[in-house]
């Protein structure tokens, strides 16, 4: 459920009609609703209660400060992957005790940067990250306190491009190596072992890989007890698929995947940690775009939109699809048709979609990419110098920018002429 309806024929984010933003900022432009952020993270925290845990939400999935803000004022713990997303997560007053860093390869600058402001954990994950960390963490006269990602072998039957928990995956070190590198940990100076880490994959749509991974994971916590090692925080990673099919996705809700969790690890008396992204930001988001041109071609018809695979690659990249539709509420039983939904980008690739099945619009509608909230904007890009879009954030009948579109002033004045030139 999302807080983006029609209402009196127009869509609606929360109490703000759509086409009101458009007249303020322009399109296109990137909306979040707060109250859909806000029901998601509690969706997770309900879901995990009664056992003592933190909901670390994936800044990559969305990372503008203010949507961090949102769910920071929550109480949401924040899961980085960068030194950007780490000051990112500051900036929005997310205190380091609750920040986690997660990450394949970490640089001895980022550790420090963390390490210096302050950190819950790092997920380590391999050796040699952890043999820097160690060093970097007594040069500082500091303790890292750690969990060690591991990979369980399990198949996320997701996107072959989003799934990490494979062996052939470069993610975490493997589950059967992991009693050696637990020893090491133990032996090296500036480390603190404090748990396992374990993250198999991003839009899952069906339970069961979790179930194996975290059966894994609790086998592993007894093994590695039993081998003198404290293990008192299970890291579980996000994943958990949203439906953006709205006619007939229909993924495992939070609440089952928090009785997995308790029925999986529940006994283990560790602290749950869970690091969703899309499922807290994807459906809090839309992409709203204008129709510059209906374009009739040879046997198809192109829907050619002012936003462009730069500003949502992920039906480029992934071959993703999100649901589009109009921002004026077609009548029941307007007339449809099939459009090859493009972007003005110079490339084949930048179609959102292919012979989509739309009620008719015309040039200078408006039309919402729906469950864009996640990988939209954090992954957008200024290819053809079209500038960076808007970001918009909602709360109630309020809507305020929270990221400006640059100028072109701004974009060239990054580029810099060498003095030969
Ligand atoms: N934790 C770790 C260690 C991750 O690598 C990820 C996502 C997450 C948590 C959050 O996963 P989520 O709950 O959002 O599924 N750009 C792709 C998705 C990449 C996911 C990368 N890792 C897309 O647009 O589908």
């Amino acid at each position: 459920m999302d807080h983006f309806l029609y209402r009196n024929g127009t869509l609606h984010a929360e109490d703000v009609a759509i086409p009101d933003i458009a007249a303020a900022v322009g399109t296109p432009f990137y909306v979040y609703s707060t109250a859909t952020l806000t029901r998601h993270y509690r969706l997770f925290t309900e879901a995990l209660s009664p056992l003592p845990h933190l909901v670390c939400f994936a800044i990559k999935s969305l990372s503008n400060v203010a949507v961090l803000k949102t769910l920071g004022n929550l109480g949401a713990g924040m899961d980085v992957v960068s030194g950007g997303e780490y000051l990112r997560a500051r900036a929005a007053g997310v205190p380091g005790d609750r920040i986690v860093f997660s990450g394949v390869g970490k640089t001895r600058d980022e550790m420090r940067l963390a390490l210096t402001g302050g950190i819950r954990q790092f997920n380590v994950e391999s050796e040699p990250e952890m043999r820097a960390l160690s060093e970097v963490a007594t040069s500082l006269g500091l303790t890292a306190p750690i969990t060690i990602r591991v990979n369980p072998d399990v198949d996320a039957r997701t996107h072959e491009k989003i799934a990490t928990g494979r062996s052939e995956n470069k993610f975490g070190i493997p589950i059967a190596r992991a009693s050696l590198v637990y020893a090491e940990a133990a032996t090296l100076p500036g480390l603190q072992v404090i748990g396992i880490d374990v993250h198999i994959g991003s839009q899952l749509t069906e339970l069961e890989p979790f179930e194996q991974a975290y059966l894994k994971v609790a086998d592993l916590t007894r093994r590695l007890r039993a081998e003198g090692h404290t293990i008192t925080r299970l890291d579980l990673g996000g994943g958990l698929g949203i439906p953006y099919r709205r006619s007939n996705d229909a993924p495992p809700l939070p609440t089952d995947y928090g009785a997995l969790i308790k029925r999986t690890v529940g006994d283990l008396g560790c602290e749950i940690e869970i690091e969703p992204g899309r499922l807290i930001s994807g459906n809090a988001g839309l992409l709203v775009s204008g129709v510059i041109y209906v374009k009739h071609g040879e046997g198809r018809d192109f829907l050619i939109l002012d936003a462009a695979m730069n500003d949502l690659v992920r039906p480029s990249m992934y071959g993703a699809h999100h649901d589009i539709i109009p921002v004026a509420e077609p009548p029941v039983g307007a007339p449809r048709q099939e459009f090859d939904v493009v972007g003005q980008v110079c490339e084949t690739g930048d179609t959102f979609a292919r012979g989509r099945d739309l009620p008719l619009v015309a040039a200078g509608d408006l039309v919402a990419f729906r469950s864009a909230g996640a990988y939209g904007a954090v992954m957008a890009s200024e290819y053809n110098t079209r500038p960076l879009i808007p970001e918009v954030l909602v709360q109630g009948d309020q809507f305020a920018v929270i990221r400006a579109r640059p100028s072109f002033d701004e974009i060239l004045n990054r580029d810099t002429i060498p003095a030969w030139l």
